[in-house]
């Protein structure tokens, strides 16, 4: 059974292992992260700035994901720390999970922001309704949905 709960600090190292793996972040902007920034990344978190979650497989700790509602709309994103588990469809239904955490208290636009070579992460948002809809930076794809539309409920 999958669920999400609130990061909590005791989370930190654990996040912090995963995004040391080159294959979890070759496609984030923000790249390798050291303790010290991934402190602060966690002192700044608050709701209607951003907001973390781990992803639990079964009670384990498999992934994390997150909405940052930097200019409004809320922009989310995840990885799935166990790579061995990729491919299994936890991705996609950790993000349904969240979708529909963030529909009971926002509806609107959501956003994606997806590296253009990350072929996995553009499957698994269109997979979920996700379209899309800009160029950012030259170089990142953002797609879109209205919460309107998770699970085809109006
Ligand atoms: C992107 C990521 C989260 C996907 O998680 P996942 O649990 O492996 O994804 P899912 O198993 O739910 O698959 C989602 C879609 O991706 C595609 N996909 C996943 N694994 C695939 C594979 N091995 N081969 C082909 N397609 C694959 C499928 O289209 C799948 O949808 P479908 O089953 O409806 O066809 C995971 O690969 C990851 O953590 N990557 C590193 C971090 C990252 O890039 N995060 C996204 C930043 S925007």
């Amino acid at each position: 059974m999958l669920s999400l709960r609130p990061t909590s600090e005791a989370d930190l190292p654990l996040l912090l292992a995963w995004r040391h793996n080159r294959r979890v972040v070759q496609y984030f902007a923000d790249g390798f992260e050291i303790w010290e920034h991934h402190k602060r990344w966690f002192a700044s978190l608050m709701p209607l700035v951003a907001e973390s979650y781990v992803i639990i497989l079964d009670e384990r700790p498999v992934g994390e994901t997150h909405i940052a509602w930097g200019n409004g709309i809320p922009d989310i994103g995840l990885y799935i720390g166990d790579l061995s588990i990729w491919g299994e469809g936890i991705g996609k239904e950790a993000i349904s999970l969240l979708l529909a955490n963030l529909r009971a208290r926002y509806r609107g636009r959501v956003t994606a922001t997806i590296h253009p070579s990350n072929f996995h992460s553009r499957m698994l948002f269109k997979g979920v309704g996700f379209k899309f809809s800009a160029l950012k930076d030259d170089k990142y794809l953002v797609f879109e949905m209205s919460l309107e539309e998770v699970n085809g409920q109006p």
